[in-house]
């Protein structure tokens, strides 16, 4: 499959975007995570710990999946390929991690971090119950800030040399 230059173009645009978006959600994470552990003002911290549980994970994930699904199109699309050179690949590997991990780690928490934000503004909520929110923003915003950098730089070259074919006698 060969991408004409208009299909090519307009799925850049839109891995470009949802690349973006997702890094400007994970920014909005990290605030939020630090508004509630730290904010002075009790009524603040639970509406960080509740905005959090209420908006973050679907917009994440669909920026995520949209910026998966173009990376996968324009990969077989041109002649990057999708596991032909490292870069790619690399990408590849990082992206679907990410996806999981928004699945499997992070949603299923977000009911108790809402309960949590909750029980903040009624009495003293057990502690640590939310301590470990720091790593979702982190973790995600290296991998993505890595996976923009090897876009940038294209490094490592390919995989694997196909084979030269053998010259005719
Ligand atoms: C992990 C999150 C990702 C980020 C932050 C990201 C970021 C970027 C950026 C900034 C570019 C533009 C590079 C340039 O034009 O010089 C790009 C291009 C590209 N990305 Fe991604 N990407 C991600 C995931 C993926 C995935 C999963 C794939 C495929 C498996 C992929 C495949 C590609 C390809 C093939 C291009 C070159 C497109 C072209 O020149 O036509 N990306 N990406």
């Amino acid at each position: 499959m060969k991408l004409s230059r208009p299909a090519r173009r307009a799925l850049l645009v839109l891995h470009l975007v949802s690349a973006g978006a997702w890094i400007g959600i994970d920014v909005m994470v990290a605030v939020l995570v630090l508004t509630g552990r730290f904010a002075a003002d009790v009524a603040l911290r639970s509406l960080a710990y509740r905005a959090l549980a209420a908006f973050v994970t679907l917009p994440m994930l669909v920026s995520g999946l949209v910026c998966l699904a173009t990376g996968v199109v324009l990969g077989l699309g041109t002649k990057w390929g999708l596991v032909r050179y490292w870069w790619v690949a690399v990408k590849l590997v990082l992206n679907v991690v990410l996806c999981a991990l928004i699945l499997v780690v992070l949603q299923p928490g977000m009911d108790e971090v809402g309960a949590y934000g909750e029980d903040l503004l009624t009495g003293n909520p057990p502690a640590g119950r939310v301590s470990d929110l720091f790593f979702p923003p982190a973790v995600s915003l290296t991998c993505l800030t890595f996976a923009t950098v090897l876009s940038v730089a294209k490094p490592w070259g390919r995989r694997q040399r196909t084979p030269r074919p053998a010259k005719a006698a």
